[in-house]
Order: structure tokens, then sequence, then C-alpha cells
């Protein structure tokens, strides 16, 4: 893996409070990297360290080359970076913001005219290009927005849970748009807390208070998991939950449409005790399944080994 982004022992403290613990990882060239985890992680907190927009406390990093501490602006000349409250002009057009974001990257002329062309027609943006921002859709301010972070042709895009708020359809549509300058060879970063969204990357980072807990591909996550789940259907679904999410060796149960899923530890004797379970409480008829874990479950249970 040739890395665009390595970091070694990353730490960073607000007063005693340490948001970020003592982090390690790399990104290779080309990858889609995700951050996955909840309010307060330290998700934002370290990409603005990436972005040269913060000091960490402790640690070293690189991006694209450069020192993370004592090459800050030359990092953020390399990076494209939305943030998770980014700001567009809403009294001006989808071009005047476009060519207002280029002029600060110091593009002109030419390039910032071919760049506006590229970018609106990678997001889908170029029929509204004259409409004032203020009158368009969140999903179009979110499209615009990483237009303009991507103004310069950066080889690395840092995205700050670049679709809350938005709704799935918006979500896949937004996806593909990163998917498509992804193949272009450049390398993402997106910090996110939905799974879906983690789907997509080709490696993801738990994070928990801090500390990176998991890191490997959304499949080799699910496969190395060490819990059963599985998936149960019986007419009386909701009786059948109420009692079997108090049985001991239930971690966790959840109703999945008309089924129950129950998240168990791995033992062997596992199937056989739910099978004794229905065959005793009279939940008749009943059948289960193995089914692979979702990332939901592997993320929930991480964080449930975290005390969260
Ligand atoms: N400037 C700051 N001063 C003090 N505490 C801060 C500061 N910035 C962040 N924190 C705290 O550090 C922790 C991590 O914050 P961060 O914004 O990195 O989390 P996050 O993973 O991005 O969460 P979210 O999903 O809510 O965006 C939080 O507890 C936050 O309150
Ligand atoms: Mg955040």
């Amino acid at each position: 893996m040739d890395p665009i982004v390595e970091v070694k022992d990353l730490t960073k403290k607000f007063g005693d409070f340490t948001a970020v613990d003592k982090i390690s990882f790399s990104v290779g060239k080309g990858e889609i990297f995700g951050f996955l985890g909840p309010n307060g992680a330290g998700k934002s907190t370290t990409i603005k360290i990436l972005c040269g927009i913060m000091m960490p406390t402790s640690g070293e990093g690189r991006v694209s080359g450069y020192d993370i501490i004592t090459q800050q602006n030359e990092i953020k000349n390399v990076i494209g970076y939305m943030s998770q409250r980014f700001s567009l002009y809403e009294d001006l057009t989808i071009r005047e913001n476009l060519e207002f974001f280029g002029s600060i990257y110091g593009l002109e002329g030419r390039t910032i005219r071919d760049g506006i062309k590229k970018v609106a027609a990678l997001a889908g943006i170029e029929k509204r290009r004259d409409d004032l921002v203020r009158n368009l859709p969140a999903g179009i301010k979110q499209r615009l927005a990483l237009g303009a972070a991507i103004l310069h042709d950066p080889p690395i895009l840092f995205l700050d849970e670049p679709t809350s708020g938005v709704d799935p359809l918006m979500r896949r549509n937004f996806w593909e748009i990163i998917y498509r300058f992804s193949e272009e060879g450049r390398t993402i970063f997106v910090t996110t807390h939905y799974m879906d969204e983690a789907e997509h990357c080709n490696r993801i980072a738990l994070i928990i208070s801090g500390e990176i807990i998991a890191l490997d591909s959304p499949d080799a996550l699910k496969k190395d998991f060490p819990y059963r789940v599985y998936s149960i259907a019986t007419k009386d679904f909701i009786g059948a939950f109420k009692k079997i999410r108090g049985l001991d060796f239930v971690i966790e149960a959840a109703i999945f449409g008309s089924d129950i899923h129950i998240l168990c530890e791995g033992g062997s004797r596992i199937r056989k005790r739910i099978d004794s379970f229905f065959r005793e409480s009279g939940f008749h008829p009943y059948r289960i399944n193995a089914v692979m874990p979702s990332l939901e479950d592997v993320f929930v249970s991480s964080a449930r080994r975290f005390n969260l």
C-alpha cells in the first residue's frame, strides 16, 4: 500500500479531556477510507488535524507527504475539505459560489472556467448553475459544497459527515459522485455515523471515545465478528421477542420487519438453547436461520464492549 495519510499515536486534548487518544493508521492512495463512530467520538477533531486546521497535542502524521505539525499550509493547498457545517453564500448563484471558492485556491481565467464546468458536470448541478443557492434543496447544496471542495483537483478529499440530514436517495446519489471522483485515482477520507455509508468504504476504522477499536474492510469486520446472529420467524413475534431478550445468552435482540434478530455468544450449543426455548415456551411454529452480521451488529456490539 502506497500511503497518502500516515498517522502515529495522534492525540488531541482539550484541557483534561482527551478527544483523540493515541490513534495510528494509514490510508492508501486511491482508497475510500471511512471513520465510523457515534457523536463525540473524535471524528471531526481527527479530520481537522489531518487538514492542517488544528494542532494535535502529541503524535505525528503526514498527509500527501507533508507534516501535519510543521507544514499545515502546504497541506491546505493539496487537499479538498468539506466540513460538517459547510457554508455557502446563499445570496450568490451556484456559479458565483464556485468562482468564489476557486479564487480562494488561486484559480483564475481558463483554469477556473474549466474547473467549474468539470465539477458542475460531476456533481450534476450544471442545469441550475444560475440559481441562487438560497432557493436550492439541501441535496443540491450538498453537491455544490462537494464541487467547491474539489475545484482545485486535490489528490485527497476529506468529507466530514457529508450526507447528514439528507434522505437515503440523495445519499446514494451523493455516493455515486464520490465513486466517480474516486475512479479518477483520488483518495477519499470520510466520516459518518451511517452504516450504509460505511459499507461504501474500502476500509473503515471504528472510533469510539477517541480510540480506534477496529479497522478493516466491512466484509472482514463482519467475518471476524465474535458473535452469532440469528433470525427467527414465528407468528407471535412480539411475544417471543419480549421473552427472548431477557435470556442470559442473548446479548442483543431487535425486531426486523416481522422477524426477530438476536445476537448471541459464539458457542456451539447456542442453536440448541434457542430451540429448547421455543419448544418449551410454546411459540409454534418457528424457524431459526443463522445470518451474516450487519455492520450495525459489529458496531453495536463493539460499542457495548466499550461500555457505551
Ligand atoms: N474546541 C473544543 N473544545 C473542547 N472540546 C471539544 C472541542 N472540539 C471538540 N471537543 C470535544 O471533543 C469530543 C470529540 O468531538 P468531535 O467533534 O471530534 O466528535 P465527532 O466524532 O465529530 O462527533 P459528531 O458525530 O457529533 O460530529 C467531543 O466530546 C467534543 O465535545
Ligand atoms: Mg463531527
